[in-house]
């Protein structure tokens, strides 16, 4: 266990009411010996199980509760939590919570802390085995999920109730252990720089038409946003999209692949990985018209030329770097994707079915194949786009710790 990661880090945990409560006492005890600096807020009903003395001991800080009997502390209190929290734990965390959390009522000071924070969040639920296999909750943490709240999943075993099944809390070693994973996740890139091409390109005709595709942008966005969110220096070279850009990246805007070919290759010598995940368009118009071109009777012909293959480019001239391509096929995809890694030199290619309709341009889901140079390839079923771009940089962060056990840094020469 890495508990250095935890050095300094500011832990909110919020407290609700459950049997499970005397076993928060321990996380929180876990937290502090880490190293994090860890503050607890309780709900009334968690100081019928609990008093706050036991927290503030164990937390070595004082305890924040239920926001209206200290209504003059309401304005600091919840907000000053909100803003200092690296990241916020609701352990355990009832029916009731997760209820509230999904649909964004805020009438206590945890819930109205976990509405203000901008913090990443984790519920630890534990209650008994119908409440939380009854719909109702089963939907709000799919809702939790989705907005990218981390549920810890309960355990299965004899319950309070005297039943045996799931929605035990976790033992708090396992709970602590979440905890550690994400502040380590947080780090796996630092000290690296990221490379991310996204969307399509836009080949001019003439200054009111383009050729173009159907890519949104969105799976390289997320590949960026994950990488900025792992410690990563992230550069996103970005064709025109109608996304936000993602938080913590540097954005080259550009339109056409000329233009995402210079800024690449600018940034190149000094990326350490780069993912190719823009749809580039493979030809051009040989003539861009300076005035709109007008329609004429009969038919226009138009002639393409090639643009250069950008990613077959940085094969050639790759040095340290690492690869890794998209694929987009509508048939031979395995043949297809593993030419494509051969000839452009990659690392790995991830490649998708883009004529299915629930994977590849203008779906938030993808399902690929990745091929590695070495044979390998593994199949991944149907995930979201946020959740495939974290297991690319999973696989990115094998090849580099792979890449580092090769160099043998003792020897002399
Ligand atoms: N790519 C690139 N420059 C191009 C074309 C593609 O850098 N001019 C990159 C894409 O970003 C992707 C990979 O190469 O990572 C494969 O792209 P894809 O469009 O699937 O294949 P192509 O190489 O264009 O081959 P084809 O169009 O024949 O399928």
């Amino acid at each position: 266990m890495n508990t250095s990661v935890l050095q300094g880090k500011k832990i909110v945990v919020g407290v609700t009411g459950g049997i499970a409560v005397y076993k928060a006492v321990d996380v929180v005890s876990k937290l502090r010996k880490a190293g994090a600096e860890v503050h607890v807020m309780m709900t009334r009903e968690a100081t019928e199980f609990v008093t706050e003395l036991t927290f503030r001991e164990i937390s070595g800080q004082p305890v924040a509760q239920d926001m209206w009997a200290k209504v003059q502390q309401y304005n600091v209190e919840h907000i000053a939590l909100a803003n200092l929290a690296d990241l916020m734990l609701i352990v355990p965390a009832t029916a009731n919570i997760l209820a509230k959390a999904a649909q964004g009522i805020a009438d206590d000071l945890v819930t109205t802390t976990l509405l203000a924070t901008k913090a990443p969040l984790f519920f630890a639920p534990a209650m008994n085995t119908n409440m939380l296999e009854h719909p109702a909750t089963q939907h709000n943490l799919t809702l939790l999920r989705e907005r990218g709240a981390h549920i810890i999943e309960p355990a299965t075993g004899h319950l309070a109730c005297g039943v045996e099944g799931k929605g035990r809390l976790p033992e708090p070693a396992v709970i602590v252990e979440a905890v550690l994973d994400y502040f380590a996740e947080a780090k796996s890139l630092q000290g690296k720089k990221v490379l991310v091409t996204a969307g399509g390109t836009e080949e001019p005709l003439d200054p009111v038409r383009f050729l173009g595709n159907r890519s949104t942008g969105r799976m390289g966005y997320a590949i960026a946003e994950a990488a900025a969110r792992r410690g990563a220096e992230t550069i996103l070279v970005t064709g025109p999209t109608g996304l936000d850009l993602p938080v913590g990246v540097r954005a080259i805007k550009v339109r056409s692949a000329r233009e995402m070919e210079q800024a690449v290759l600018e940034e190149y010598d000094s990326t350490d990985v780069v993912i190719k995940a823009a749809a580039v368009a493979d030809y051009r118009p040989k003539e861009t018209s300076s005035q709109k071109i007008k329609k004429s009777d009969g038919e226009l012909t138009l002639t393409l030329v090639r643009n250069p293959d950008i990613l077959y480019e940085l094969g050639q001239k790759k040095k340290h770097q690492l690869l890794v391509g998209f694929a987009a096929e509508t048939n031979d995809l395995e043949d297809y994707a593993k030419k494509k890694l051969e000839k452009k030199n990659l690392d790995f290619i991830v490649a998708n079915d883009v004529s299915a309709k629930d994977a590849g341009f203008g779906t938030d889901t993808n399902r690929v194949q990745i091929f590695y140079r070495d044979g390998r390839e593994e199949s991944q079923p149907l995930m979201s786009k946020t959740k495939l771009a974290g297991l690319i940089l999973d696989r990115v962060k094998e090849h580099l710790n792979e890449m580092y056990e090769g160099i043998d840094l003792f020897s002399k020469g």
